[in-house]
C-alpha cells in the first residue's frame, strides 16, 4: 500500500489533498497543529493516521516522524503546512518575520529532512508547497514571498541531492484559492484584482491544486523532479497584464 504524509492536513489544500490521496488508495499520515480541527478532518476518514505536530519545532518534528510509524518507507511527502502575514517592509518586524519564516521555510526543511530515511526506503517523491508570491514579487509579501522562493529553490537542492537515491522532489505554486488563510488577507479589492489579473478570471479550488500535486507523487510523473509547477490559471505567464492591452 502507498504511504503519504501531509503537512498542514486539518484544512484547505491539505485536507484536500488528503481525500484525493485516500480516493487513489493511498493511507494518509495527517500532520497538522491545530488539534481540535485535525481531530475533526480526521473524523470519519478511513485509513488516516492524524499526528499533532508543529512542524516549525525540531522536537515535534522527531516525534512526529515516531507516531508516523513510516519504518517501511514512504512513497509521498507533501510539506503544505503554512502562514500568511502580508505587512509593509516597515512594519514587518522581526518576529513577524520569524513567524513566517520558521513554518514556510523552517518547516520544510525539518520534515523534509526527518524524513529522508523513509523516502529513500519508498523511493518517494516531495513536493513542496510555494506560492505564485515565490514566483512574482509584490507589495505586502516581504516575509511571505521571500519563504516561498526559498522554498522553490530548496525544492531544487532536494531534488538534486536526493535524485541519486530514487527521491523526486518538485515544488507546486498555486494562484489564489479561497482558504482560510487566504481570505485572512485578501480584501475584496484585492479578489477583484486578482479576478482581473488571472487569464482564467477566477480563483483555484483546493481539489485543482491536489490533483496537480497527486500527479507530481504519482508513477505517472516518474522521470520529473526539481520542477516548479504554477497552478494559478495562467497568472505567473501573464507578465504585462495590464487591463489597457486587452482587445
Ligand atoms: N490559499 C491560497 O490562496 C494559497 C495560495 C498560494 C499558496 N498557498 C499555500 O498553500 C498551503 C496551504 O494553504 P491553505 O490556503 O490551505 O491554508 P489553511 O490556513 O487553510 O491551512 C493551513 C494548515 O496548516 C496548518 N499549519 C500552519 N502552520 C503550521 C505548523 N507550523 N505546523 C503544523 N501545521 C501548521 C494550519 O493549522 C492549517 O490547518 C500553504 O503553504 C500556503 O502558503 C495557499
Amino acid at each position: 500500500m502507498r504511504r503519504a504524509l501531509v503537512t498542514g492536513a486539518a484544512r484547505g489544500i491539505g485536507l484536500a489533498t488528503t481525500r484525493l490521496f485516500l480516493e487513489e488508495g493511498y493511507r494518509v499520515v495527517m500532520v497538522d497543529r491545530d488539534a481540535p480541527a485535525l481531530a475533526e478532518a480526521a473524523d470519519g476518514l478511513a485509513g488516516v493516521v492524524p499526528v499533532v505536530a508543529d512542524v516549525s519545532i525540531p522536537a515535534e518534528v522527531a516525534r512526529m516522524v515516531e507516531e508516523a510509524g513510516l519504518s517501511d518507507g514512504l512513497h509521498a511527502l507533501v510539506n503544505n503546512a503554512g502562514v500568511a502575514d502580508f505587512g509593509p517592509i516597515e512594519a514587518t518586524d522581526f518576529t513577524r518575520w520569524r513567524r513566517v519564516m520558521e513554518t514556510n521555510l523552517d518547516g520544510v526543511f525539518l520534515v523534509s529532512q526527518a524524513l529522508t530515511p523513509a523516502l529513500r526506503a519508498g523511493r518517494g517523491a516531495i513536493v513542496n508547497i510555494a506560492s505564485i508570491s515565490g514566483l512574482r514579487a509584490s507589495t505586502l509579501r516581504v516575509a511571505y514571498g521571500t519563504s516561498k522562493a526559498g522554498v522553490i529553490q530548496l525544492t531544487q537542492q532536494q531534488a538534486v541531492e536526493l535524485g541519486e537515491h530514487g527521491v523526486r522532489a518538485n515544488c507546486v505554486c498555486p494562484g489564489p484559492v479561497r482558504t482560510k488563510l487566504a481570505m485572512a488577507v485578501h480584501t475584496q479589492d484585492i479578489i477583484d484584482a486578482y479576478h482581473d489579473a488571472i487569464p482564467l478570471n477566477r480563483y483555484g479550488s483546493e481539489r485543482e491544486i491536489a490533483e496537480a500535486i497527486a500527479f507530481l507523487c504519482s508513477e505517472r510523473a516518474s522521470y520529473i523532479t526539481g520542477q516548479v509547477l504554477a497552478v494559478d490559471g495562467g497568472f505567473e505567464a501573464a507578465g504585462v497584464g495590464l487591463p489597457a492591452l486587452r482587445r
